[in-house]
C-alpha cells in the first residue's frame, strides 16, 4: 500500500477516482475524514464520512481501513494493494480476478494486455474508464498469477462488500469464473453462468469471460460480444452510467 501512496494520488494518476479525491486538494488521500474536513475549512468534529455522502471520500476512508492489510498470505509477496480504479459514482462495476504483475507494480487494475483488451470491449459499447469502476475479488497479486484460493477470496471479501455498499452500482459485470462464482454464489462454470442475468441483492450481475481468456481463445469473443450487447441494453434501461462524478 505504501507504494501506491508514494506513486499515486493525486500526483501522476489520470484515473477519475483519484482525480475526484485529488480535487479536495490533498497531497495524500490516506488521511482521516476529519482532516479532509479541516482542509476544506469545515467544522471537523461533527462531519463524518457517512454524512458527507461522498463516494470518493467513503472509498478513501475504506482504503485507510484496509491500510497495510495482512489478512491473508497474498500480502506476503505483493508490492501494492490494488484497490480499484475508474469512476466510482457511475454505477457500473466491473470485477476481475486479481492483480497481475503490471497491476501489482502500478497499483491500478487491468493495465496489462488483458486490460488493453478490456478497454476495447468497453469502447465497443460506448464505455471507458470514466464511466465504469473496475476492481478485483482479491486486491493483492496471487503469486505467478494463479487463481486466488477460496480462503484468500474470503479474506478479501469484506473490502469488495464495502466497495459495493459505498458505490451502490446499478450493474455488476463479473469477469471470469472466480469473480462470477463469487458474485453469484454458484459453483457452476463460466460457460454456464454467462448468458443469464443473476442478482447480488437487488443488483443485476452479468458474468462473462475474462479478457485474458479471450487473448487465448478467439472463439470466446462472440459470446462476450453477446454479453456486452445485453449489458448495453440493461444500461440503457437503467439510465446508466450515472451523470456526474461526485
Ligand atoms: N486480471 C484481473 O483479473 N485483474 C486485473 O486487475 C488484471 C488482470
Amino acid at each position: 500500500m505504501a507504494e501506491s501512496r508514494d506513486t499515486g494520488a493525486p500526483g501522476g494518476r489520470k484515473d477519475p477516482f483519484w482525480n475526484s479525491v485529488a480535487s479536495f486538494g490533498m497531497d495524500d488521500i490516506f488521511v482521516l475524514p476529519e482532516w479532509i474536513s479541516e482542509l476544506k475549512g469545515e467544522k471537523t468534529a461533527s462531519v463524518t464520512v457517512e454524512e458527507s455522502g461522498s463516494i470518493p471520500l467513503e472509498l478513501a476512508a475504506l482504503m485507510q481501513r484496509v491500510g497495510d492489510c495482512r489478512g491473508c498470505r497474498l500480502s506476503e509477496e505483493r508490492n501494492t494493494i490494488v484497490f480499484g480504479g475508474g469512476n466510482p459514482s457511475a454505477g457500473i462495476l466491473f470485477i476481475g480476478e486479481g492483480p497481475g504483475a503490471n497491476e501489482d507494480i502500478q497499483g491500478e487494475p487491468f493495465v496489462g494486455r488483458a486490460g488493453k483488451l478490456l478497454d476495447k470491449i468497453l469502447a465497443a459499447i460506448d464505455l471507458d474508464r470514466d464511466t465504469v469502476f473496475i476492481t478485483n475479488i482479491v486486491k493483492c497479486r496471487p503469486p505467478g498469477n494463479r487463481t486466488p484460493s477460496k480462503d484468500e477470496v474470503a479474506a478479501c471479501w469484506w473490502i469488495l462488500e464495502e466497495q459495493i455498499r459505498i458505490m451502490q452500482p446499478g450493474v455488476i459485470v463479473a469477469l471470469g469464473a472466480p469473480a462470477s462464482r463469487t458474485m453469484t454464489g454458484s459453483s457452476d462454470g463460466i460457460g454456464k453462468l454467462r448468458g443469464t442475468i443473476h442478482r447480488y441483492g437487488d443488483i443485476p450481475v452479468l458474468p462473462t469471460y475474462h479478457p485474458a481468456a479471450l487473448l487465448r481463445t478467439d472463439a470466446l469473443k462472440r459470446p462476450v460480444w453477446d454479453d456486452m450487447k445485453t449489458l448495453r441494453k440493461l444500461l440503457d434501461e437503467l439510465g446508466l452510467p450515472r451523470a456526474g462524478k461526485d
